[in-house]
């Protein structure tokens, strides 16, 4: 069975997007089987993946909407895979409206992407779930369906108030037997960390509060993550040396301890 990892955050421009995309192309060079959903709306990461081509294909809340009706079937058709990384993704879009507008009333609405990727994940080794900046349905459908979820936290502009609003709702759902228990914290993830004495308040604010969940390397700006999503690319692949993709490469060999392929 995959090992799915949730990253979230309240707020938004956190590097959720960025980190989820790093980790699903750092498993998918290590040689695992990765499927990476997107499930914000805003579809930052379907963008990525699809070099920006629009897909003819179902995005993920016209699957979702179908509730307790998913088959392998349904899950399967809406797959692509991106050329040459090896990363199968379910992409997001608009296009279905607001998931929580379109669920309807008799349908258990926090446990249909659980039902959902239970059809699917023994395809995979591990399925990589980017969310929106919100606790909205989408967010709380992840949290169950997940196996973990990793923070992340912007050390420049307050970022650890998103951290805050997202750790009680992630506890109040380890606290009901019938939602996820078995979720774990993977971490914190500090991002785009510059050497400031805002960023080192940020970064010491979260150390107080939540100690050792605080992930190191933090990941450190540079300009040329920015570049790399403009080239629809990965910052370990558009500039491998550069600050921000040995930082990611260091906090995942430490989180995945994966042997060379
Ligand atoms: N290490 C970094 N250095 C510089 N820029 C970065 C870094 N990480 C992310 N960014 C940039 O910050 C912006 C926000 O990143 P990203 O889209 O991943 O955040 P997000 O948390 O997913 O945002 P949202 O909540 O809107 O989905 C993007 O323009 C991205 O290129
Ligand atoms: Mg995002």
């Amino acid at each position: 069975m995959a090992t799915k990892i949730m990253i979230g955050n309240h707020k938004g421009g956190a590097a959720k997007t960025q980190t989820a995309l790093e980790m699903a192309y750092y498993l998918a060079k290590k040689e695992k089987r990765v499927l990476f959903i997107d499930v914000d709306p805003q579809a930052n990461a379907t963008k990525i993946l699809s070099k920006n081509t629009p897909t003819e294909k179902r995005v993920l809340p016209d699957i979702l909407i179908n509730g307790d009706e998913i088959m392998h079937d349904d899950i399967s058709s809406c797959k692509l895979d991106t050329a040459g990384h090896h990363i199968d993704y379910i992409a997001s879009g608009l296009r279905a409206g607001r998931l929580e507008s379109r669920l309807s009333d008799d349908t258990p609405k926090e446990y249909v992407l659980k039902d959902a990727l239970e059809t699917i994940e023994k395809d995979y080794d591990f399925i990589i779930i980017d969310t929106p900046p919100s606790a909205e349905i989408v967010v709380i459908n992840s949290l169950i369906a997940s196996d973990y979820v990793l923070l992340t936290c912007n050390a420049a502009m307050f970022g650890s108030d998103g951290v805050d609003k997202l750790m009680p709702i992630i506890n109040g759902i380890q606290r009901r037997p019938r939602m996820n228990p078995n979720l774990r914290v993977l971490g914190i993830l500090v991002t785009m960390y510059e050497n400031f004495i805002d960023c080192n308040q940020t970064v010491n604010d979260l150390c107080d509060k939540y100690g050792d969940f605080v992930l190191f390397p933090y990941i450190r700006r540079t300009t040329q993550v920015g570049q790399s999503n403009r080239h629809y690319s990965f910052i370990q692949e558009y500039r491998p040396r550069s600050t921000s993709a040995c930082d990611y490469r260091q906090v995942f060999d430490q989180l995945f301890q994966i042997d060379e392929p």
